[in-house]
């Protein structure tokens, strides 16, 4: 039996966990034992226990608590707490998921004290080194063990970066294994899909069928914090929703929803808050966004996960940023990148609702992902 630690903190790790705990619940049960430990970045009821309810999620065994900061005193408290939780669970490896700020705590608290890391969306970058995230990926990516990226582009930047793709075990920090594997969010987008359609009733709740209306979500800091790009996408979502007569269903992140009030021009804020078209929700379950994702005609988005869910349920989206880490959403045609830009966003609008035959192909794996990855640890990493 080994012990692996999972850390999770924010909205999308959560989510992710759900796949590793339920294969390992239903394929490795005598073989891992695993310890989850919430750091608390997110702490809303519906930016965190929701899921746990809703995905089947073990009740994580510590909770630090750390909740809102500055990313240096979020990322330090953190840091003491995962350490002292390492210490005392001495686990055979910790696995951590994307980008956040717990992700990164995670990597440097266990790197210090030699504990082995298995990274879990590895080797995704924006080459954008303004975006926190992009420093937790690349940092975290460095010190870890093993390497699963979901894309075929993930697994070329990490052999770009140096990792090697035919080096032979043991695995260790300094002979890292890197693999392409599929992604995890694949397997619980496939396993909840149907769930979703027969648990939800948001679609009723809001009055929308399949292909009349678009669900837009916003949360980047650059987005949010940025008054004149926060400006001119709802100033598109304003033009978009009046001209084409078609409902914006905005599940608002509490971080975006706390800076409307302070960044768009009053006059803006006027019209999104009584809008006859845009309807802004607080944010949603899993399972209530499944079935948004799988029904809207387009998705708006700068959020990473939602990119790739519109994807996988076969709808198109507009990327609100300036770049992308999946980039073959891209390629291939089904998303287009629009960044915070009135003219560029309407005009991807435009294009895919005049777009027939867009291409959604097997990206993203057999939907066994987590399965593979759990068979990987036990196969290849000598622990002890
Ligand atoms: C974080 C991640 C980002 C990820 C996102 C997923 C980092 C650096 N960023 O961004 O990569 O895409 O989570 O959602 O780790 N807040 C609440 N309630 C909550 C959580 C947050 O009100 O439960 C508000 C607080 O005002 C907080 C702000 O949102 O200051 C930002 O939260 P934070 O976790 O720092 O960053 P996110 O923008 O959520
Ligand atoms: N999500 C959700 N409810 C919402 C918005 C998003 O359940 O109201 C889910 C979404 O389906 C995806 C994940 O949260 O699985 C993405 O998280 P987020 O957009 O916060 O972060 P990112 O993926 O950009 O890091």
């Amino acid at each position: 039996m080994i012990k692996l630690l999972t850390i999770i903190g924010a909205r999308p790790q959560i989510i992710k966990a759900a796949a590793l705990s339920r294969a390992i619940k239903n394929k490795f049960a005598d073989k891992i034992q695993e310890v989850i430990v919430h750091t608390g970045q997110h702490y809303d009821e519906n930016m965190s226990q929701v899921f746990f309810n809703e995905l089947d999620i073990p009740h994580p065994n510590y909770n630090l608590n750390v909740g809102s900061g500055s990313h240096g005193k979020q990322t330090a408290s953190m840091m003491e707490g995962i350490e002292e939780i390492l210490l005392k669970e001495k686990p055979n490896g910790i696995v951590l998921y994307g980008d956040t700020n717990s992700t990164l705590a995670a990597a440097i608290a266990a790197s210090k004290i030699q504990i082995p890391i298995i990274h879990i969306e590895a080797g995704l970058r924006s080459f954008n080194k303004s975006m926190p995230e992009e420093i937790n990926r690349i940092v975290c990516d460095h010190v870890s063990t093993l390497l699963f990226s979901p894309t075929k582009s993930g697994y070329t930047n990490l052999l770009k970066e140096g990792f090697k793709d035919n080096n032979q075990p043991p695995y260790t920090f300094d002979n890292p294994k890197i693999y392409h594997c599929g992604d995890i969010m694949y397997d619980n987008s496939l396993h909840f899909s149907k769930i979703a359609e027969q648990k939800t009733t948001i679609l009723k709740d809001n009055d929308l069928q399949q292909g009349n209306f678009i669900l837009a979500t916003i949360h980047r800091n650059n987005n949010t914090d940025e008054p004149l790009r926060l400006n001119a996408l709802f100033n598109a979502m304003n033009r978009i929703s009046t001209e084409n007569k078609i409902k914006i269903i905005l599940p608002l992140h509490p971080r975006t929803a706390k800076l409307l009030v302070q960044h768009l021009s009053s006059e803006l804020y006027h019209t999104i808050k009584t809008h006859e078209y845009i309807k802004i929700l607080s944010p949603v379950s899993f399972l209530e966004m499944i079935a948004l994702e799988k029904n809207a005609q387009l998705v708006m988005t700068d959020s990473g996960g939602v990119q790739k869910e519109a994807f996988f349920f076969h709808t198109p989206c507009i990327i609100l940023r300036s770049e992308t880490e999946w980039v073959e959403l891209v390629n291939c045609g089904s998303a287009k990148i629009a960044d915070a830009d009135e003219i560029k966003i309407t005009d991807a609008y435009k294009h895919f609702t005049s777009m027939k035959n867009l291409q959604f192909p097997d990206l993203f794996g057999d939907g066994n992902a987590a399965e593979f990855i759990c068979g990987e640890i036990l196969k290849l990493t000598k622990f002890e």
